[in-house]
Order: C-alpha cells, then structure tokens, then sequence
C-alpha cells in the first residue's frame, strides 16, 4: 500500500476560511472514483504540525492519474510518503502539464462580483468528473450567467471550448476585450468574429463574440485543435435559440446572490426576479436541449435565499437526476454574513 500526501494551496483557506479541507476531501473523493489505481481512506493527516490531504492507494499512480490530480483546486503539492526505517520521508512527485492556457489568465480581471478562480476551478472539476466524459475529449462548456468570464478562462486552461451568455452588456464588453488583448500578448494565433445568432432586425438582434484560438500556426490550421471561447450578450432563457441542440458537455455558472448583483432575467410577469429558484424555473428547459446526454451542470447559489430540496424540485421537473449522496452533501460554506455558498449538481438523464 502506498500513500500519497496533498498539499493544500495556501489560497484556499482565504476562499473557504475554516471549511477548506472538507471540500477539498469532497472534491478528491470525486476525483479518486475516476482513477486508474483503487484508493482508500481519504482523509486529513497532520505531519509536523502541517495538514496535507492524504489517500492510500493499491499502486503507484498512473500518469493519467497525476493528470487527473494536478488539475483538482487545492493541490500546491504532491507528495509520495516513505516510512521506512521509522522515519517519515517525503518525496516530491512532478504535477502534470495540462494548461492549454497559463491559469494566471483567470485572476488577471479584478472586479466586484467576480466569482472565485480556485472555487470556479473547483466547479469545473466536479462537472467534469460526473459528468459521462473525459479530460482529454473535446469539451463544449457553457456558463449560462457568465459575468465577466471567470469560468470560461478556467475552462480554457482545461483547452475546452467556452461559451458564455451574459445579460449585461457592459460585462461582455470588457470581458471579450481582456480576452482579446490577454491572446495578442500571449501571442495565440487567433480570429475573431461577431455575428447575430439571434433576432429578426437590428433592433432586437443578439449577437455572439466569438475567438478562435491555438498555440501556433499548425494547430490553427486544424479545425479540431482550433479552441473556441465566445460570449453571448443576451438572456440565457433564450440559451436554446442561441445554440444547437446537445451540444454542451457541461454548464457551469454562479448564479446571481439575490443580493448586491441580483439576476435581472424577466419573469413571465414581466417583472424582475432576483430570485435563483426563479431563473433556474424559467431556463433548466433550455439548458436541457442544449446539453447532451450524460452531460452535467454544476451551479452555484445563495443556499440563504433558496433551499437545495427546493432548487431539486426544478432540476427533477426538467430532466435531471440531482446527485445529492455523499460527498455531493459537503460543498455548503458560508462567504460572508449574507452568503452561504453551495452547489448543486444536476446529470441529464
Ligand atoms: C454571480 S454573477 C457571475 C459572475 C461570474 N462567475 C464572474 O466571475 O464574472 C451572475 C451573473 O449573471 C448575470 N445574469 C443574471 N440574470 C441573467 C440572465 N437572465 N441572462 C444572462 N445573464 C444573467 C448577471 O448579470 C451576473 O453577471
């Protein structure tokens, strides 16, 4: 039996004060069910007065392990330990190389409202591992109340294809901006292109702001290694007018607080709803035809604002099976006074 010891980035702590370990063992469990070797007794140890995040595993890891690994939220560093001897050693295990894009690209834009990259990072990962695809498949992910574009840069690292749809204007502006000049400096090969995907005249035309990007030339000259990251200014209950139907793997998004930034979708009664009970009434069956099969979603809310059996109750009306046994029950964190962060995280059957 070996064990390997995790330990956790530093930032972490900041983003979930005393609650970090408890999702970072939900989110390694997770991980864990999709490793080549079988491993056991995840759990916190303490060594030397230092915590690290530890699994016992049957044989060495695989390198699509590591990768599986490397990619999780909270890991600063690996480590192999060796007892032998009565002592306690630590070796140094390399992280795999997975960046399509450097990760410093999400912490770049500062601005009230932004979600967290480690927690974004976070919700990526747990759509992707239980979700029915892979790291390494092409991957369409889709942040239906994108912001200013958190998620769709923690899920180019990932070199998947990011589409966004964000309400206000001003937002997709600068986000498409940063991305614009972030690729110029990096010095992506890339083409840019803005289209209406939506609307019979100007007046009510919705358009999308669409990159595609690669490494160099070769892979620019490949539509399959081409990467796409595009933004939609528009209103994400119309997400099925804007895109092909089954054609996201995965929807990832924060949903609006109810509080400083509330959602500003229009009810049937015309009026606005602050409410994510709401939002989520009114759009799951649009983000239903445009997901595949075995595709998941994976949303953050204000578990203050609307309970989780509640936001169950949309998500089962719709389509979806909720996966709520453990360890989907331990993401609940609190922000701040007025937030209590959780996910929920929906498969369509
Ligand atoms: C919590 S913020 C997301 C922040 C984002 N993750 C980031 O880091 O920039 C929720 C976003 O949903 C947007 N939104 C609210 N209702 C919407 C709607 N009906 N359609 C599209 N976007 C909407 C808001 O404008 C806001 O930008």
């Amino acid at each position: 039996m070996l064990t390997y010891l995790i330990l956790q980035n530093p930032g972490h702590n900041r983003v979930y004060y005393n609650l970090a370990d408890k999702l970072a063992l939900a989110e390694l469990q997770l991980a864990s069910l999709r490793m080549e070797v079988s491993s056991t007794n995840i759990r916190i140890v303490d060594i030397a007065a230092v915590r690290y995040l530890a699994m016992d595993c049957d044989r060495e890891l695989s390198e699509a392990d590591l990768q599986i690994i490397s990619r999780l939220s909270f890991v600063f560093a690996l480590f192999q330990l060796d007892e032998s001897a009565g002592k306690q050693r630590l070796m140094p295990i390399a992280a795999s190389a997975y960046q399509y894009v450097d990760d410093k690209i999400s912490s770049l834009l500062k601005y009230q409202g932004k979600t967290n990259e480690l927690f974004t990072k976070m919700m990526v990962n747990v759509a992707l591992l239980s979700s029915n695809f892979k790291y390494d498949e092409t991957i369409n992910l889709l942040d239906p109340v994108a912001g200013k574009g958190t998620t769709l840069f923690e899920s180019s690292v990932y070199g998947f294809n990011s589409y966004g749809i964000e309400i206000e204007p001003k937002s997709v502006q600068e986000a498409t901006l940063f991305f614009k000049k972030y690729i110029e400096t990096e010095r992506y090969k890339h083409k840019a292109d803005k289209r209406m995907i939506s609307g019979k005249s100007k007046a009510d035309a919705i358009y999308i702001q669409e990159f595609e990007y690669a490494r160099d030339k070769e892979e620019f000259k490949s539509e399959s290694l081409r990467k796409k990251l595009a933004f939609v200014n528009g209103n994400t209950n119309d997400a099925a007018n804007y895109f092909k139907s089954n054609f996201f793997n995965l929807i990832v998004g924060d949903l609006p607080y109810g509080i400083a930034h509330g959602n500003t979708g229009v009810k049937k009664t015309g009026s606005i709803t602050r409410n994510p009970s709401e939002l989520l009434e009114l759009c799951l069956p649009g983000w239903n035809t445009v997901l595949k099969k075995g595709g998941c979603i994976v949303l953050a809310w204000n578990s203050f604002v609307v309970s989780k059996h509640r936001l169950t109750g949309h998500f089962n009306d719709n389509g979806f099976e909720v996966l709520s046994e453990a360890p989907y029950d331990q993401f609940e964190h609190m922000v701040d006074k007025s937030i209590k962060r959780d996910i929920v995280v929906a498969r369509k059957i």
